[in-house]
Protein backbone atom coordinates (compact mmCIF):
# COMPACT_ATOMS: atom_id res chain seq x y z
CA UNK A 1 0.00 0.00 0.00
CA UNK A 2 1.51 3.12 -1.37
CA UNK A 3 1.56 6.83 1.11
CA UNK A 4 -2.24 7.96 0.28
CA UNK A 5 -3.33 11.67 0.83
CA UNK A 6 -7.33 11.95 0.96
CA UNK A 7 -8.24 15.81 0.44
CA UNK A 8 -11.14 17.53 1.88
CA UNK A 9 -11.67 20.55 -0.33
CA UNK A 10 -14.39 22.88 -1.38
CA UNK A 11 -11.89 23.07 -4.65
CA UNK A 12 -11.22 19.70 -5.21
CA UNK A 13 -10.10 20.47 -8.70
CA UNK A 14 -6.95 22.28 -7.24
CA UNK A 15 -5.40 18.67 -6.59
CA UNK A 16 -2.85 17.36 -7.79
CA UNK A 17 -2.44 21.30 -9.08
CA UNK A 18 1.54 21.16 -9.25
CA UNK A 19 1.83 18.43 -7.38
CA UNK A 20 1.54 16.46 -10.54
CA UNK A 21 4.16 17.81 -12.28
CA UNK A 22 8.16 17.09 -11.66
CA UNK A 23 9.63 14.66 -9.30
CA UNK A 24 5.71 15.03 -7.26
CA UNK A 25 4.09 14.10 -9.89
CA UNK A 26 6.22 11.50 -11.62
CA UNK A 27 6.12 9.47 -8.48
CA UNK A 28 2.54 9.64 -8.52
CA UNK A 29 2.08 8.17 -12.15
CA UNK A 30 4.26 5.09 -10.43
CA UNK A 31 2.07 5.11 -7.81
CA UNK A 32 4.36 6.02 -5.25
CA UNK A 33 1.48 7.57 -3.96
CA UNK A 34 -2.02 8.45 -4.64
CA UNK A 35 -4.04 11.52 -4.41
CA UNK A 36 -7.72 11.74 -3.73
CA UNK A 37 -9.54 15.00 -3.72
CA UNK A 38 -13.02 14.96 -2.19
CA UNK A 39 -15.55 18.14 -2.82
CA UNK A 40 -17.00 19.15 1.02
CA UNK A 41 -20.02 20.18 -0.66
CA UNK A 42 -21.25 16.61 -1.62
CA UNK A 43 -21.35 15.96 1.86
CA UNK A 44 -24.12 18.38 2.66
CA UNK A 45 -27.87 17.42 3.03
CA UNK A 46 -29.79 20.36 3.29
CA UNK A 47 -31.18 21.15 -0.64
CA UNK A 48 -29.16 24.17 -1.17
CA UNK A 49 -25.97 21.76 -0.25
CA UNK A 50 -24.91 24.55 2.52
CA UNK A 51 -21.42 23.83 3.82
CA UNK A 52 -21.69 26.94 6.39
CA UNK A 53 -23.22 29.07 8.66
CA UNK A 54 -22.81 32.49 10.54
CA UNK A 55 -20.93 32.82 13.70
CA UNK A 56 -22.17 31.90 17.04
CA UNK A 57 -21.51 35.47 19.56
CA UNK A 58 -21.80 37.64 16.20
CA UNK A 59 -19.22 38.53 13.95
CA UNK A 60 -17.58 38.75 10.52
CA UNK A 61 -17.61 35.94 8.14
CA UNK A 62 -19.16 32.17 7.84
CA UNK A 63 -18.12 28.89 9.73
CA UNK A 64 -17.97 25.65 8.52
CA UNK A 65 -20.46 23.43 9.56
CA UNK A 66 -19.47 20.65 12.11
CA UNK A 67 -22.23 18.22 10.42
CA UNK A 68 -20.87 18.56 7.25
CA UNK A 69 -17.57 18.42 8.03
CA UNK A 70 -17.52 15.45 10.66
CA UNK A 71 -19.53 13.44 7.53
CA UNK A 72 -16.51 14.36 5.34
CA UNK A 73 -14.38 13.17 7.66
CA UNK A 74 -16.02 9.93 8.41
CA UNK A 75 -15.67 9.36 4.82
CA UNK A 76 -11.81 10.18 4.66
CA UNK A 77 -11.19 8.00 7.61
CA UNK A 78 -12.70 4.60 6.21
CA UNK A 79 -10.75 5.07 3.01
CA UNK A 80 -7.17 5.95 4.33
CA UNK A 81 -7.69 4.29 8.17
CA UNK A 82 -4.63 5.08 10.24
CA UNK A 83 -3.79 8.26 8.37
CA UNK A 84 -3.85 11.51 10.60
CA UNK A 85 -6.60 14.44 10.11
CA UNK A 86 -4.73 17.48 9.99
CA UNK A 87 -6.76 20.57 10.03
CA UNK A 88 -5.11 23.31 8.14
CA UNK A 89 -5.46 26.80 9.78
CA UNK A 90 -3.34 29.73 10.69
CA UNK A 91 -4.20 28.96 14.06
CA UNK A 92 -2.59 25.49 14.28
CA UNK A 93 0.45 24.51 14.77
CA UNK A 94 3.71 25.74 12.62
CA UNK A 95 4.65 22.99 10.34
CA UNK A 96 8.10 22.21 10.42
CA UNK A 97 10.70 19.19 9.29
CA UNK A 98 9.21 17.22 12.31
CA UNK A 99 6.29 16.70 11.81
CA UNK A 100 7.08 16.52 7.70
CA UNK A 101 8.97 13.19 8.61
CA UNK A 102 6.78 11.84 11.03
CA UNK A 103 3.75 12.07 8.93
CA UNK A 104 6.00 10.70 5.74
CA UNK A 105 6.65 7.72 7.48
CA UNK A 106 3.42 7.01 8.46
CA UNK A 107 -0.11 5.40 5.76
CA UNK A 108 -0.31 8.67 4.39
CA UNK A 109 -2.36 12.36 5.42
CA UNK A 110 -5.91 12.91 5.45
CA UNK A 111 -5.82 16.81 4.69
CA UNK A 112 -9.16 19.24 5.91
CA UNK A 113 -8.80 22.52 3.80
CA UNK A 114 -10.75 24.84 5.26
CA UNK A 115 -12.41 27.81 3.63
CA UNK A 116 -14.24 30.94 5.46
CA UNK A 117 -13.72 32.05 9.17
CA UNK A 118 -13.13 28.80 10.12
CA UNK A 119 -14.43 25.50 11.24
CA UNK A 120 -16.74 24.91 14.50
CA UNK A 121 -14.63 24.05 16.94
CA UNK A 122 -16.53 21.01 18.39
CA UNK A 123 -15.94 18.68 14.93
CA UNK A 124 -11.96 19.62 15.43
CA UNK A 125 -12.27 18.34 18.92
CA UNK A 126 -14.37 14.86 18.47
CA UNK A 127 -12.43 14.05 15.55
CA UNK A 128 -9.28 14.47 17.36
CA UNK A 129 -7.87 16.56 14.57
CA UNK A 130 -4.29 18.39 14.59
CA UNK A 131 -3.98 21.94 13.60
CA UNK A 132 -1.17 22.77 11.88
CA UNK A 133 -0.37 26.50 9.64
CA UNK A 134 2.28 26.64 7.15
CA UNK A 135 3.58 30.16 8.37
CA UNK A 136 2.43 33.11 9.95
CA UNK A 137 0.43 34.96 7.54
CA UNK A 138 -2.98 33.99 6.45
CA UNK A 139 -4.13 32.43 3.54
CA UNK A 140 -7.88 32.55 1.52
CA UNK A 141 -7.84 29.20 2.41
CA UNK A 142 -6.26 25.78 3.53
CA UNK A 143 -5.55 24.35 -0.29
CA UNK A 144 -2.02 25.88 -0.89
CA UNK A 145 -0.84 24.81 2.58
CA UNK A 146 -2.16 22.10 1.87
CA UNK A 147 0.20 21.52 -1.25
CA UNK A 148 2.96 22.71 0.26
CA UNK A 149 2.21 19.96 3.23
CA UNK A 150 2.24 17.82 1.13
CA UNK A 151 5.32 18.54 -1.48
CA UNK A 152 6.98 18.29 1.56
CA UNK A 153 6.06 14.90 2.73
CA UNK A 154 6.20 13.48 -0.80
CA UNK A 155 9.95 14.38 -1.49
CA UNK A 156 10.90 12.43 1.32
CA UNK A 157 8.79 9.17 0.40
CA UNK A 158 10.84 5.92 -0.86
CA UNK A 159 12.19 6.43 -4.23
CA UNK A 160 10.97 9.93 -5.00
CA UNK A 161 14.24 11.83 -4.60
CA UNK A 162 16.05 9.50 -6.89
CA UNK A 163 19.32 10.29 -7.58
CA UNK A 164 19.48 13.53 -5.73
CA UNK A 165 22.19 13.03 -2.67
CA UNK A 166 19.09 12.90 0.15
CA UNK A 167 16.00 14.47 0.35
CA UNK A 168 17.45 15.51 3.80
CA UNK A 169 20.85 16.84 3.16
CA UNK A 170 19.29 20.13 3.00
CA UNK A 171 18.19 23.97 5.07
CA UNK A 172 15.98 22.55 8.18
CA UNK A 173 17.94 18.61 8.03
CA UNK A 174 18.87 18.84 11.61
CA UNK A 175 22.26 16.71 12.64
CA UNK A 176 21.57 16.49 16.21
CA UNK A 177 22.62 20.34 16.86
CA UNK A 178 19.39 21.53 15.78
CA UNK A 179 18.99 22.62 11.96
CA UNK A 180 21.24 25.38 9.72
CA UNK A 181 19.86 27.22 6.50
CA UNK A 182 21.90 26.08 3.85
CA UNK A 183 24.95 27.30 2.16
CA UNK A 184 24.57 29.24 -1.23
CA UNK A 185 25.51 27.57 -4.37
CA UNK A 186 27.32 28.41 -7.62
CA UNK A 187 27.55 26.76 -10.55
CA UNK A 188 29.54 27.80 -14.09
CA UNK A 189 30.45 30.31 -15.38
CA UNK A 190 33.05 31.21 -12.50
CA UNK A 191 32.66 34.73 -13.66
CA UNK A 192 29.73 36.44 -14.42
CA UNK A 193 28.39 40.00 -15.21
CA UNK A 194 31.68 40.79 -13.53
CA UNK A 195 30.98 38.82 -10.59
CA UNK A 196 33.43 35.64 -9.36
CA UNK A 197 32.22 32.55 -7.30
CA UNK A 198 34.31 32.03 -3.86
CA UNK A 199 37.96 31.00 -4.63
CA UNK A 200 37.71 28.39 -1.84
CA UNK A 201 35.09 26.31 -4.41
CA UNK A 202 37.27 26.41 -7.13
CA UNK A 203 40.65 25.54 -5.17
CA UNK A 204 39.76 21.80 -5.42
CA UNK A 205 40.40 21.44 -1.25
CA UNK A 206 37.60 20.13 0.01
CA UNK A 207 38.13 19.93 3.79
CA UNK A 208 38.42 24.18 3.14
CA UNK A 209 35.36 23.85 0.97
CA UNK A 210 33.77 22.08 3.82
CA UNK A 211 34.86 24.97 6.77
CA UNK A 212 33.52 27.31 4.15
CA UNK A 213 30.16 25.80 3.54
CA UNK A 214 29.78 25.63 7.32
CA UNK A 215 30.98 28.66 7.85
CA UNK A 216 28.62 30.62 5.62
CA UNK A 217 25.46 28.23 7.07
CA UNK A 218 26.34 29.46 10.37
CA UNK A 219 26.53 33.24 9.57
CA UNK A 220 23.07 33.05 7.67
CA UNK A 221 21.51 31.00 10.35
CA UNK A 222 22.64 33.40 12.64
CA UNK A 223 21.47 36.56 10.83
CA UNK A 224 18.30 35.29 9.23
CA UNK A 225 17.10 32.96 11.87
CA UNK A 226 18.04 34.15 15.64
CA UNK A 227 15.38 31.47 16.54
CA UNK A 228 17.42 28.40 15.21
CA UNK A 229 20.50 29.75 16.10
CA UNK A 230 19.70 30.22 19.50
CA UNK A 231 18.26 26.98 19.53
CA UNK A 232 21.39 25.33 18.17
CA UNK A 233 23.29 27.13 21.39
CA UNK A 234 20.82 26.16 23.63
CA UNK A 235 21.36 21.81 22.50
CA UNK A 236 25.08 22.87 22.42
CA UNK A 237 25.06 24.16 26.07
CA UNK A 238 26.83 26.80 24.45
CA UNK A 239 27.63 29.93 26.69
CA UNK A 240 25.08 32.85 26.93
CA UNK A 241 24.96 34.87 23.89
CA UNK A 242 25.63 37.79 26.27
CA UNK A 243 29.47 36.08 26.45
CA UNK A 244 29.60 34.98 22.69
CA UNK A 245 28.85 37.79 20.88
CA UNK A 246 31.08 40.29 19.98
N1 LIG B 1 -5.34 28.65 5.95
C1 LIG B 1 -5.23 29.99 5.83
N2 LIG B 1 -4.01 30.41 6.18
C2 LIG B 1 -3.30 29.30 6.53
C3 LIG B 1 -1.98 29.07 6.99
N3 LIG B 1 -1.12 30.08 7.17
N4 LIG B 1 -1.62 27.81 7.26
C4 LIG B 1 -2.48 26.80 7.10
N5 LIG B 1 -3.75 26.95 6.66
C5 LIG B 1 -4.15 28.19 6.38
Amino acid sequence: MSWRATLLTLFPEMFPGPLGHSLAGRALSRGSWSIEARDIRSFATDKHRTVDDTPFGGGAGMVMRPDVADAACAWAQEGNPGAPLVYLTPRGRPLGQDLVRELAAGPGVILFCGRYEGLDQRVIEARGMREVSVGDYVLSGGEPAALVLLDACVRLLPGVMGGAASAEEESFSAGGRGPLLEYPHYTRPAEWNGLRVPDVLVSGHHAEVARWRAAQSEAATRERRPDLWRRREELDGAAPAAYTSA
